[in-house]
């Protein structure tokens, strides 16, 4: 038997649902005609923010020029288990190296740690931007563009709170030593932002490590009174392989990695974090760095604070080398400035 199917019927619920389509449809193709760009976004998926194009292992390619054969393997942060069984002792002591150091650091590393967050060891490709402290930050608003790169990488006591709209808001590191720390560093920092420890001299690993065992603290040995407390989260610390001062120092600045205890050349921090930028990112720009010329001494040098190329006597540092290898480096397109250097 052949069962008759019953006439297709609509009962009047679904003519009022078929009127409502027809209704919002006509709506909708209105709309379109009339906005043309309100059609997009009611169509199509928000078009995703136009970032340079960022081309894998550039930095490094472009960087080998300056830096030659160097050791890629390097960690970028001391590991404890290089320092529990001591397989090749360092061949420099600090700045550029870790000989003699070795029992404080061992108790460091016990404390801090050493990975590269997923977020960052994930990407692809890493944009990164330097923000050095220089004055010509100023009035730079550079803010937003500074925030948008995958790393952010800070120098020492440079502020954010009250300059976002010049320097930017997020801080992924920031490189500073006992002498350089900001007092106030939950203001200064994100609560995920790396805490760099650049290692000039070993009280520098006795200071963290009384910070943060809360041990007696020491006051002798620094050239300025750093942080007697300081409310960090041990977890956010790391220690710089102080590789990449002997390098920055070596190959950049064509120091004598020993050198009399009278001259005691060094990289600045600044110097320092474009060298190890270019060792982690794939792409590399600076923003705030330059000094004003030698012979103006009334130019304060940096966006945050009134003091002038005066305060840079005997640092230690060659301001005017270090220029000529920053130009070096952007000449060979290893760093591009968003700021005029
Ligand atoms: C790097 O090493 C290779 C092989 O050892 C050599 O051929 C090349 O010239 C070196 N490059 C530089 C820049 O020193
Ligand atoms: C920054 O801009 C403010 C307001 O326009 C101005 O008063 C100030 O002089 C500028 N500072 C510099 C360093 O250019
Ligand atoms: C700093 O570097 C410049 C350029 O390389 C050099 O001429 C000058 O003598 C250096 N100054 C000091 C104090 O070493
Ligand atoms: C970068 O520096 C060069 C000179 O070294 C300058 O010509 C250029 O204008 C600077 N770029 C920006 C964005 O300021």
């Amino acid at each position: 038997m052949i069962s008759k199917s019953p006439p297709l019927r609509m009962c009047p619920a679904g003519w009022k649902l078929l009127a409502m389509l027809a209704l919002v449809l006509v709506v909708m193709v209105w709309y379109s005609i009339s906005r043309e760009d309100r059609y997009i976004e009611l169509f199509y998926f928000p078009i995703p923010e136009k970032k340079e194009p960022c081309l894998q292992g550039e930095a490094e390619m472009k960087a080998s020029k300056l830096f030659g054969n160097y050791s890629r393997d390097q960690p970028i942060f001391l590991q404890l288990k290089d320092y529990f069984w001591v397989k090749t002792l360092s061949a420099y002591e600090l700045p550029y190296g870790t000989k003699g150091s070795e029992d404080v650091l061992l108790r460091v590393l016990a404390i801090t740690s050493y990975s590269i967050p997923e977020s960052i060891q994930s990407l692809k490709c890493r944009r990164c931007v330097v923000v050095g402290n220089g004055h010509r930050l100023r009035n730079s608003s550079l803010g937003d563009a500074i925030n948008k790169y995958d790393m952010v990488i800070r120098l020492n006591n440079a502020p954010v709170a009250g300059y976002e709209g010049d320097v930017g808001s997020k801080t992924t590191m920031r490189l500073f030593y006992p002498e350089s720390a900001h007092f106030n560093p939950k203001v200064e920092n994100n609560p995920d932002t790396l805490l760099v420890l650049v290692a000039f001299k070993a009280m520098d690993f006795h200071w963290i490590e009384t910070i943060l065992s809360d041990k007696k603290r020491v006051r002798k040995g620094f050239w300025k009174q750093p942080p007697l407390i300081w409310d960090v989260n041990p977890k956010q610390i790391r220690i710089l392989n102080p590789f990449f001062m002997e390098i920055a120092a070596d190959k950049l600045l064509r120091l004598p990695m020993q050198q009399p205890r009278k001259i005691k050349q060094k990289p600045t921090t600044g110097l320092l974090a474009i060298t190890l930028a270019l060792h982690l990112c794939d792409m590399v720009h600076i923003a705030g760095f330059g000094y004003p010329d030698a012979h103006n001494r009334k130019q304060t040098i940096h966006y945050y604070e009134q003091i002038t190329l005066k305060s840079m006597v005997g640092s230690g540092h060659n301001v005017s080398q270090e220029a000529l290898a920053i130009k070096r480096m952007l000449e060979l397109g290893a760093v591009k400035n968003l700021t005029y250097f």
